[in-house]
Parts: structure tokens; sequence; C-alpha cells
């Protein structure tokens, strides 16, 4: 085999053992409002997703990186980081609900403390 192959080779089973051993959480998004929610994440390649009301979106998110997002509701925004590896730890899905009050956090989906207050854009 010429080096070239060689070297080939081992960059793609390098990538293929990243995508099969990827160390990810959930993070999850639902929206309580009765208006559609625009929910834009950066850190990894990014995306942006309209949410119904009542509907949620679900996300996948390396652990140990930072997650910034911005929420956008009518004339309102919310800035906030979805997944902070030194406040959210290592491992554990995370969930997030869209309330008029702002962003509530939760650990577990059932006890939820407010991150963030919405604002005007
Ligand atoms: C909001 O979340 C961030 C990151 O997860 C955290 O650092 C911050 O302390 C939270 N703020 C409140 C008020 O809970």
């Amino acid at each position: 085999m010429s080096n070239l192959n060689y070297v080939v080779m081992l960059v793609a089973l390098t990538f293929a053992y990243g995508l099969c051993n990827a160390d990810t959480i959930y993070i999850r998004l639902n929206n309580f409002i009765s208006d559609e929610v625009v929910l834009s994440c950066t850190s990894e390649g990014g995306f942006v997703t309209h949410i119904a009301p009542n509907y949620f979106f679900v996300w996948r998110f390396p652990i140990g990186k930072t997650e910034h997002c911005r929420a956008e509701w009518k004339g309102l925004h919310a800035s906030f980081i979805a997944y902070d590896p030194q406040y959210d730890g290592k491992g554990a899905d995370l969930f997030w609900i869209a309330k008029k009050e702002g962003l509530f956090h939760s650990f577990d989906d059932r006890s939820y403390d407010k991150n963030v207050s919405w604002v005007k854009s």
C-alpha cells in the first residue's frame, strides 16, 4: 500500500471512530408559548429552527463544549448558554422550556429554574 493510501485510510478510520464514539448529550427546548419561537445555536456548525407552540426541538451536542443559543419570540429575544460544561456537568441531558416569563432550565425535566428573561430586540 502506498503511503498516500495509508494516510487516507487512517484519516477515514479516525473520522469513522469519531462519529461512532462521539460523546454527546441531548438538549431539548420545549415551547410553552402560544406563538412560534425561533431558536438558533451557533457552536457546532450552528442551526436555526422554528418551534411551533407546544412543540419541542431536540439536538445532540458534544460533551465538554459550550453551546450558545438565542431564542426569538415576536419582538423579543433571549441569549442563553444551552449547555455549559462547567455548570451542567458532563453527561446528563438538558431540558429547556420557553415561557412568557423567560427561558427555564432543568436537569431532570421536573424542577425548572428560570435562567433568562426576554428582552426587546
Ligand atoms: C443560566 O445558565 C448559565 C449556563 O448554563 C449559568 O452559568 C447561569 O448561572 C444561569 N443563570 C441563572 C440565573 O440560573
